[in-house]
C-alpha cells in the first residue's frame, strides 16, 4: 500500500488529522491497534476549547456539538466550605468553552471517515515504523492475518502515551520531562441532570469536580489515593464522598444517580521534546500527558493536528519545510503552556498526603488570593482559555 501520510493510531488525533488532510487534498491511511468498539468505549474529558470549537466547525464536524454540546463562559472554584467563585474566561478573555464529550467527538469523526470512504485499518497488529530518518519512511504491521507494508511520505505518530510511536526516536535524541502526582482521580459518568457550572473543590477529604456532558448527562470526579480499588467504591459512597466535599448548598443540588461509567486514572506530566525525528512527527498523548484538571489534554491534541495539517499542506503546496521544520517548536510552545496550566491547577486544587504546614498555608493564600484579586482571576482566566493558535510566521 502507498500513500502520502501514514497515521499511526485512530484517537482524536489521529482521526482529526485525517480530516484535516483530506480538506486539503492529502491522502492518508490510519492504522490502529483496537478494534472501533473499543475506540468508542473509551470515557475521557469533555471541555472544549473556544480553537477546538471552531476548527471541528470549520471541517463540518460542528453540527452535534452545536446542538448536543453545553457552551459555557468559565468555572467556578470553591474550598473548605467557604462561598464559591467564578471565573469567568468570556468577560476577561472573550473565549467561551463547549462541554461535548471526547466519545462524542470520536463518533463524529468516525461518521466523517465512513463518508468520505476514508481509509482507516483496524485491529492492526506489530506495528514497525521503518526508515523514518530517510526520504521513504514505511510502516509494517498485520492486518486480518497477513503482513503488510505501508509506503508514505510522512508518518503521523497519534498513537497516545503507549504507542510505538515515541519509542522509534532515538534514546539520544528524545528528552522527556515528567511529573507523577501522588493521588488519582475516581470518575463517574451518570444520567441524571448536572449543575448550571463547573465546580472545582479543593477540601480537606481531597478534591472533587462537578462536570457535565449534556442536559441529561454529568460527570463527577473525586480526587482518589493511588492505590484506590474501583471494587471498592459503590455508587453509594462515591455520592456520599462527592457530596462531603462540596458546600452544602452545592452538594444538596447534586441530582444522584445509577453510575453508567466509573472509572480511576492516575495524574501525570510528561512531555517528549523534540516532537520531530526525520519524517515522523508526533502529536497528542504519543508526545505529551497533562493531568486532566483543567481538561487540556483533547485540546493539546487539536492544536498538534492542526499545526501538522498546515505544515504538510504548506510542503506539498509550496514545496517548502519551514512549516515543517518549525512544527515541533511550534506545538511545544502551545503544549507547555497547558503543561504548565493543568499542573498550576493540580496543584491548587489537590490535597497532597505529605504536604506540610507551611504547603498547606501557602495554598490557601494562594486560593484566597484568586478569590480577592481582578488581576490572578484575569491571568487565570486567559490561562485556562488555552493560548491562542500561532499564524504561520
Ligand atoms: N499501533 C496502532 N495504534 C495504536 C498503537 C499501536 N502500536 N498503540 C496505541 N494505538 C492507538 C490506541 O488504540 C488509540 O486508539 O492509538 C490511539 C491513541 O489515542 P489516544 O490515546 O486517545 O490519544 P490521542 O488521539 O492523542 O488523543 C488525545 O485523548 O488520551 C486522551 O487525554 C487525552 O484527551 C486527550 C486525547
Ligand atoms: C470533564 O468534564 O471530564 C472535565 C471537566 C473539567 C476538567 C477536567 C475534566 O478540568
Amino acid at each position: 500500500m502507498k500513500t502520502q501520510v501514514a497515521i499511526i493510531g485512530g484517537g482524536p488525533a489521529g482521526m482529526l488529522l485525517a480530516e484535516m488532510l483530506h480538506s486539503k487534498g492529502i491522502d492518508s491511511v490510519i492504522v490502529e491497534a483496537k478494534s472501533r468498539d473499543y475506540v468508542l468505549s473509551r470515557i475521557r474529558a469533555g471541555v472544549l476549547e473556544q480553537g477546538t470549537v471552531d476548527i471541528l466547525r470549520s471541517l463540518g464536524l460542528g453540527e452535534r456539538m452545536d446542538r448536543e454540546g453545553h457552551p459555557h463562559d468559565g468555572m467556578k472554584i470553591v474550598w473548605a466550605g467557604q462561598d464559591s467563585f467564578f471565573i469567568d474566561v468570556n468577560k476577561h478573555i472573550g473565549k467561551q468553552f463547549m462541554a461535548y464529550g471526547q466519545t462524542n467527538i470520536q463518533e463524529d469523526l468516525f461518521k466523517a471517515c465512513d463518508q468520505r470512504k476514508g481509509n482507516i485499518l483496524l485491529e492492526a497488529h506489530d506495528v514497525q515504523l521503518m526508515d523514518i530518518a530517510s526520504k521513504a519512511p514505511y510502516v509494517t504491521f498485520t492486518h486480518e492475518g497477513q503482513s503488510r507494508r505501508l509506503d508514505c511520505e510522512f508518518i503521523a505518530g497519534c498513537d497516545g502515551f503507549h504507542g510505538v510511536s515515541r519509542k522509534a526516536i532515538p534514546k539520544h535524541v528524545l528528552k522527556e520531562f515528567e511529573r507523577v502526582y501522588p493521588f488519582g482521580w475516581l470518575g463517574i459518568l451518570s444520567e441524571t441532570p448536572p449543575l448550571p457550572d463547573i465546580i472545582y473543590a479543593n477540601h480537606p477529604r481531597g478534591f472533587a469536580l462537578a462536570s457535565m456532558r449534556n442536559p441529561q448527562l454529568s460527570r463527577y470526579y473525586i480526587q482518589t489515593p493511588l492505590d484506590a480499588k474501583i471494587e471498592d467504591w459503590s455508587d453509594d459512597q462515591f455520592w456520599e464522598e462527592l457530596k462531603a466535599r462540596f458546600p452544602k448548598d452545592i452538594a444538596d443540588a447534586i441530582v444522584t444517580g445509577p453510575s453508567i461509567e466509573k472509572s480511576i486514572a492516575p495524574l501525570r506530566s510528561y512531555v517528549a521534546e523534540p516532537m520531530r525525528y526525520g519524517q515522523l512527527f508526533l502529536a497528542g498523548d504519543a508526545a505529551h500527558i497533562v493531568p486532566p484538571t483543567g481538561a487540556k489534554g483533547l485540546n493539546l491534541a487539536v492544536s498538534d493536528v492542526f499545526y501538522l495539517s498546515r505544515a504538510i499542506a504548506s510542503f506539498y503546496k509550496s514545496g517548502q519545510s519551514e512549516l515543517l521544520d518549525s512544527y515541533s517548536e511550534m506545538a511545544l510552545r502551545r503544549v507547555w503552556s497547558s503543561v504548565r496550566t493543568s499542573w498550576y491547577l493540580t496543584n491548587l486544587l489537590h490535597r497532597f498526603p505529605n504536604a506540610s504546614d507551611f504547603e498547606q498555608r501557602a495554598q490557601e493564600n494562594e486560593l484566597s488570593y484568586l478569590k480577592s484579586s481582578y488581576h490572578a482571576q484575569v491571568a487565570l482566566a486567559e490561562q485556562y482559555a488555552g493560548l491562542p493558535l500561532e499564524e504561520p510566521f
